[in-house]
Parts: structure tokens; C-alpha cells; sequence
């Protein structure tokens, strides 16, 4: 969609170029920041009357989020509109229909939920654009992910967001959010205000945005580096007509087939756990189990077979990396790819352990500010102190041999001790992340029973069985529990999430994999 922001400085203003610009454009945008005197229910009355099926998008932008060259008279008329008066006149637009409203996510959760309410009580089909802007330059593409995040956790529909390019290479980083924002499932807009923005402004159609913005003529445009639609267009002609041949759909799986990369695979739950997943979710599609002997070759066949994705496990998370396209940062930050995803023959690497070990310890207790004693040093471990430290948590490292324990202690900057000296550790929760207590040495455990009243909270990574020894002495003890169950289904939740954009079935995909576990016990 190109979208026309109306910015003229009073109602009659506004009307006019409504009349002019709506039938233009496939949206129109009314910055009722800008437009003295605003009559909304006026102005969208006649956004319908100029053109019936142009969108409307409903917008009072802060003052701290705009960058108008004329903005300053109108910031001032703008001051005294407070956030409740704000929220009034987008509550004011939900009940005229309008198809979407803009907040900007410094607004708060608060605001965005007052806004779904009012959407719901007026059984509105008004969607929430959550906003954000930087009118000075563009943060890197790590802040970037992190603002798209927090958009998300508000409550948004449709993302926005739009920095301000000092620098060609700003364009990059925007743009590159498009990818990622797929993999969440979440509409976005994105794009660079500026001179040196054009270029993504031209570019965010191709990849995906819902709009761009453009002005009828030159002059006229509401943030800087905003091209005419007749460029707009004339742009979007060319890159069709270029990219024609490689429309997205026709390299698309129409039937997702997923596989796990390791060796040995044989007793895997993964082929158990993600048919479940993709069947309850209506994928047509399987996972399937595959004992790799050439790496290279069995990458060869994800993209050749054109897979949605793979599992990777021991010995290849580390191995596989050189193999990929691209890593995803947390990926690249711990070393180890446990995810592939296949996006059209693009290959990115992933990892999901750490991201299933901090949801199962989130589920218990709070991470920033605790304290955890972690016991191993392979790399379970360093998912596990990069989750915890990623999230705000203090960790201690034991191990039981020496040096293995104080490079990786030293690689995250965390203390180290050895793992004879569990007895002078206290810490809010245990972590084992070692072998010990594993099927079919069940009546082992790392840590003397005597000592488990030195954690509040014991979980072990191992799930088979499904309590440990470890697990039995902690419960014993009083201590809450985590069992690696959880830790298990959780990062196979996040791959479905990165293959399918969807949210796994959690809670079937636990009672599958309990009750096998159950089964194999029995
Ligand atoms: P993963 O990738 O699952 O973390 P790993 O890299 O083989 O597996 O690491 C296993 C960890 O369990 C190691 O830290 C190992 O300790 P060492 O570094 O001393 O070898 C630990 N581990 C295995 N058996 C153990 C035992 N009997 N007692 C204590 N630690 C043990």
C-alpha cells in the first residue's frame, strides 16, 4: 500500500486534500498532531466520500516522535495534549471504523490495552499500528530486534518503525527487520526517514511492508526523504518487473518437511514431539529423524529438498555453523545452532536451548537479580549461562575438570569453582547441566542430597528419567523443581515458532513426550 499522510495545518486544509489525495493513494494518513482544529468524524466522512475503499490510519504523534520541518508552531498547539486526551481521540476513531490507529509504544501497554478494550467493545475491525521512531539517527540492528520486541510484548497489530538514516548502510539495518519480523508473524512497517532513507522507502513493499509513504507532490512530505507516489509507483513498476521471476510463492514448501541432524539419533523424542506439534496445528508436513555421517551433504539436502528446517544435534551445533547462510545473533553469540531455517534456500541458524532453559526457570522464579549456581561446562551449560546472564541473572560455574570450567567461566565473565567445592555454594537455584543421573545410571547424582538445602530451586537438563535423582533429593528437601521435560519442550516450542511463525500447543506436546517418558520407565 502507498500511504499519503495529511498534514495541512487546519480543518478546511485537511478536507481539501483528502478530496485530492484519497483517491491517489490506497491510504491516507490523518496526523491529527498537525491538522489545528481537526474535526475527525468530518475528515474520515470525507476520506469515504473522496474514494470508498482508501484506508484510513489515525494517528496524534508525539511531539518527541515527529520531525516536521515546520513542525514547531504545531508542536506547540500539541503540547497540551495530554496521553488520556490522546487515547480519547483514538478511541474517538475506533468507533468510527477507521482501519487502523497509531500509539506509539512509549505510550505503554496500558495505553495499547485501553485502545484493544474500546476495539472490543465496539466490536471494531480497528487494527493497532504500535510505533516507534528515532528523528535523529538509526540504533543498531541488535536495538532494532529489541524495539520490534518490546512493540510486540504492548500488544501491536502492525509494527512501525521508522529511524532516521545518517548513513546509507542505516537502510540495511532497517530493512533487514523484515526477515525477522516474519519469523514472529507480525505485519510491519519499516523504513528510514531522511535523505539517505530513500532507498527503503522504495525497498520496504518488496520485502514485505504493509505501506510506504509518499506525498502527492514534492514538498508536501511529513517526514523527511519521502518520495512523490508517481516515483513510488514508477519504482515498484521496475523492481516487479525485474523480480518477476522470483516471486516468493513459487519457491515456498507447499508441504514443510522438517528433519534432525545428529549422530546418534535413535532414541530422540524430537521426531515424537514435532509430528504431534504440526499435526495438532493443521501443517501438513512431518519431522523425521535422520543419523548423519556427511554434514555438508545432509545441508546440501535441506536446501535441495527445499525442507522447511532442521533440528541439530550432538556432535554437529557447532560444526554446522560454517555450512549456513546466516546466524541469528544469540546463535552467533553462544556458538551453537541447534534451529535451521530454510527460507527459500536461505539457511539460518538458530538456537532454542537457551531459550528453553530460561522459559522452564521462568516458569518457576524470576531470573534478574538470582543467583545460580550452574554445574558442567559443556555446551548445555553455555546455553544455559548465556539464557541466564542474557536475562539478568548472576551465575556461578562448577565443573569437574578444571580447565574446561574456567574457559567458559572466563568466556562469560562469570565466576568459576570446582565441583568439589559444591558444599560452600549457596545460590537462589541448581542448574546440572552434566551427564550424571542420566538413563540408565538413574540412582546417581552430582550434588550430596545433605547440600541441596543451599538452593531454593534445583533444576536438571536431563529428562529421561523424568525425575532424577537429583530431582527426587531436591523434593525431598523442600526445594521447588524443574524438570528437564520442560526445558525439552520449551526449545522445541521455539523451533516450531521460528519454522512456522506460530505458537506451539505446549501443553499436548509435554503430556506426548511424559507419557512416552512414562512408557519407556514402565
Ligand atoms: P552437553 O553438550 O550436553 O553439555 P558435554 O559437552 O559432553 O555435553 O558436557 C558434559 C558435561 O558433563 C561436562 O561438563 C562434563 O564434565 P567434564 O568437563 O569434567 O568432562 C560433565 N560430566 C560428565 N560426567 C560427569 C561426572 N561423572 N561427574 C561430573 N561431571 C560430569
Amino acid at each position: 500500500m502507498i500511504c499519503i499522510p495529511i498534514i495541512s495545518q487546519t480543518n478546511d486544509e485537511a478536507l481539501r486534500d483528502i478530496r485530492r489525495s484519497a483517491p491517489a493513494a490506497d491510504a491516507i494518513e490523518l496526523r491529527m498532531d498537525v491538522i489545528e482544529g481537526g474535526d475527525l468524524p468530518m475528515l474520515v466522512a470525507e476520506a469515504g466520500k473522496a474514494s470508498p475503499n482508501v484506508k484510513i490510519i489515525v494517528t496524534c504523534r508525539r511531539p518527541e516522535e515527529s520531525l516536521l520541518p515546520s513542525v514547531r508552531t504545531l508542536r506547540d498547539v500539541n503540547k497540551g495534549r495530554t496521553l488520556p486526551a490522546k487515547l480519547l481521540l483514538l478511541e474517538q476513531a475506533v468507533a468510527l471504523g477507521v482501519d487502523f490507529v497509531d500509539i506509539e509504544m512509549a505510550c505503554g501497554e496500558e495505553a495499547v490495552h485501553r485502545l484493544r478494550s474500546s476495539i472490543r467493545r465496539q466490536k471494531s475491525l480497528t487494527k493497532i499500528i504500535v510505533s516507534w521512531h528515532d528523528i535523529d539517527k538509526t540504533p543498531s540492528f541488535a536495538k532494532l530486534k529489541t524495539i520490534f520486541h518490546a512493540c510486540l510484548r504492548v500488544g501491536a497489530d502492525l509494527i512501525k518503525i521508522v529511524p532516521y538514516a545518517r548513513h546509507r548502510e542505516d537502510n540495511l539495518k532497517v530493512l533487514a527487520l523484515f526477515a525477522y519480523a516474519k519469523k514472529w508473524n507480525c505485519p510491519l512497517i519499516a523504513m528510514c526517514m531522511g535523505d539517505e532513507g530513500r532507498m527503503s522507502r522504495v525497498l520496504a513493499i518488496s520485502l514485505g511492508s504493509v505501506l510506504t509513504f509518499a506525498v502527492l507532490q514534492s514538498g508536501g512530505a511529513s517526514a523527511p526523504g519521502q518520495l512523490t507516489v508517481g516515483a513510488m509507483k514508477e519504482f515498484h513498476r521496475l523492481l516487479e518487473s525485474d523480480v518477476r521471476e522470483y516471486r516468493p510463492e513459487m519457491t515456498i514448501p507447499a508441504r514443510p518437511d522438517f528433519v534432525l541432524l545428529g549422530n546418534p539419533v535413535g532414541h530422540s523424542l524430537s521426531p515424537l514431539m514435532h509430528n504431534q506439534a504440526l499435526q495438532a496445528m493443521g501443517i501438513e508436513g512431518h519431522y523425521s529423524a535422520c543419523c548423519v555421517e556427511d554434514l555438508r551433504a545432509a545441508i546440501t539436502g535441506i536446501r535441495g529438498l527445499k525442507m522447511g528446517g532442521a533440528s541439530v544435534t550432538i556432535p554437529f551445533k557447532t560444526a554446522v555453523m560454517e555450512f549456513l547462510d546466516d546466524m541469528d545473533d544469540d546463535a552467533a553469540a553462544l556458538g551453537a545452532v541447534n534451529t535451521i531455517v530454510n527460507d527459500r534456500g536461505r539457511l539460518t541458524g538458530f538456537n532454542t536451548d537457551w531459550l528453553g532453559l530460561v522459559q522452564a526457570v521462568k516458569d518457576r522464579m524470576e531470573i534478574a537479580g538470582k543467583t545460580f549456581a550452574v554445574l558442567g561446562a559443556g555446551g548445555t551449560a553455555r546455553a544455559a549461562v548465556y539464557g541466564l546472564q542474557k536475562e539478568g541473572g548472576r551465575v556461578f560455574l562448577l565443573n569437574r575438570t578444571l580447565e574446561k570450567g574456567q574457559a567458559l567461566a572466563g568466556r562469560f565473565g562469570c565466576l568459576f569453582y570446582p565441583l568439589s567445592k559444591i558444599d560452600e555454594i549457596y545460590a537462589d537455584c541448581l542448574i546440572n547441566t552434566t551427564s550424571v543421573g542420566l538413563y540408565p545410571e538413574n540412582e546417581k547424582s552430582p550434588v550430596p542430597a545433605s547440600l541441596l538445602n543451599h538452593f531454593e530451586v534445583v533444576a536438571d537438563v536431563i529428562y529421561n528419567p523424568l525425575m532424577t535423582r537429583l530431582l527426587r533429593d531436591a523434593e525431598a528437601k523442600g526445594c521447588k523443581i524443574i524438570s528437564g521435560l520442560d526445558m525439552f519442550v520449551y526449545q522445541g516450542a521455539g523451533q516450531i515458532q521460528l519454522w512456522t511463525g506460530r505458537e506451539a500447543p505446549v501443553a499436548l506436546l509435554r503430556e506426548t513426550v511424559r507419557e512416552r517418558l512414562n512408557q519407556l520407565e514402565s
